[in-house]
């Protein structure tokens, strides 16, 4: 078992409902083990300009796992991926005797995790997204929270809907990911709903919806990803236009990135949380924390964002070509499943419309 002082922790990115509990997992596992812990201040900036907190003893994280947002705050940091900013930043370590960070967040946060590690700080990231885009674990923390928001207001909507006849088009979170609004379209049985992972035939639910109407159908919702930018509104347009029916465009943008975490976010935040240092102390570091299949397991930091590009069609054929045949082998099979899982997700949605 490798000896740590002291470690960092931090949460990166867009905050995820959760976030507090894997700060809190991570800190009340790391005094157990006689580790004393610094929450960094707004991500990585916090390693900057040496923004550190000490959380010396169990109530410094008191009554905040059922608490959203992140007590540590947050920070999208630029500065972080220059060589003068990561100077500064081993400069804090250094000085605060850091010798391992935790780091919760998504993809970006995952990338400066891999620059602190390539600087000799072992480093773990713990997935925290609302998007569900880490393409190496099945789940994320926040995802569940921001799920079940969305399926909350939603209901809300259904009672106008049906009142004034209505249609509603809402547009949920995910950036470039369907997976919140795959999910969520079944959750509240939409009659339709629209991903950037899967082409959308427009015309169709035109028809479908005249059909619909004509068969007594008061009201319809439709639940449409922000990975298609600007396509809820032109929808929205499409269908007063079209099908004669009058439509509403909906956006909770930031609510939904507000509700108090959910039953299965603070269960995968601590066991995540406890997980990441358990590795640490095992002498593990340059990995991401996941969940497949139902287990815990780590998954190398470098592969994690790799697997990432792949799904996203963002990797060159010479860059496919140079990655070892295991590793290959993994995560095309993981980009398999993933397209897999969100194809039988919207196929759902449509049988049992
Ligand atoms: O990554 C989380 C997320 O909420 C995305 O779903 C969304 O696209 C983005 O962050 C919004 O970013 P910001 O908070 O910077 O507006």
């Amino acid at each position: 078992m490798k000896k740590f002082r002291r470690i960092g922790v931090l949460t990166s990115g867009g905050d995820a409902p959760g976030m507090n509990a894997a700060v809190r997992a991570v800190v009340r596992t790391s005094l157990t083990n006689g580790i004393e812990v610094y929450g960094i201040m707004e991500g990585y900036k916090g390693l900057i300009d040496n923004n550190l907190k000490l959380l010396a003893k169990p109530g410094d994280v008191s009554n905040i796992i059922n608490v959203s947002g992140t007590i540590l705050y947050t920070e999208r940091c630029d500065e972080f991926a220059t060589p003068e900013g990561m100077a500064k930043a081993l400069k804090t370590c250094e000085e605060n005797q850091i010798d391992g960070v935790i780091a919760i967040g998504g993809d970006g946060t995952f990338r400066g995790a891999t620059d602190l590690a390539s600087h000799g700080i072992p480093t773990i990231g713990v997935p925290g997204t609302i998007d569900n885009d880490i393409a190496a674990t099945d789940t994320t923390i926040g995802f569940d929270s921001a799920m079940t928001i969305d399926m909350e207001m939603i209901d809300s909507l259904r009672a106008t809907s049906e009142s004034h006849a209505r249609c509603a088009v809402i547009e949920v979170m995910g950036r470039h990911a369907g997976d919140i609004a795959l999910n969520v379209a079944i959750s509240i049985g939409a009659f339709a709903v629209a991903v950037p992972e899967i082409s959308f035939d427009e015309d169709k639910l035109i028809a479908d919806m005249i059909e619909a109407r004509k068969n007594g159908k008061r009201s319809f919702i439709i639940v449409v990803s922000e990975g298609l930018p600007g396509y809820g509104e032109k929808l929205t347009k499409t269908i007063n236009e079209k099908a004669g029916i009058t439509t509403r465009f909906i956006n909770p943008a930031h609510i939904q990135r507000g509700r108090i975490p959910s039953f299965a976010d603070r269960i995968l935040a601590t066991e995540m949380g406890e997980y990441a240092v358990s590795q640490l102390l095992e002498g593990n570091s340059d990995i991401v924390i996941c969940k497949v299949d139902d287990k815990l397991c780590t998954v190398d930091i470098h592969k994690a964002l790799m697997v990432d590009k792949m799904l996203k069609g963002k990797l060159t054929d010479e860059q496919i070509a140079n990655i070892p045949a295991e590793d290959k082998a993994w995560m095309v099979e993981r980009c398999n499943t993933i397209n897999a899982k969100k194809k039988a997700l919207y196929e759902l949605t449509y049988k049992v419309r």
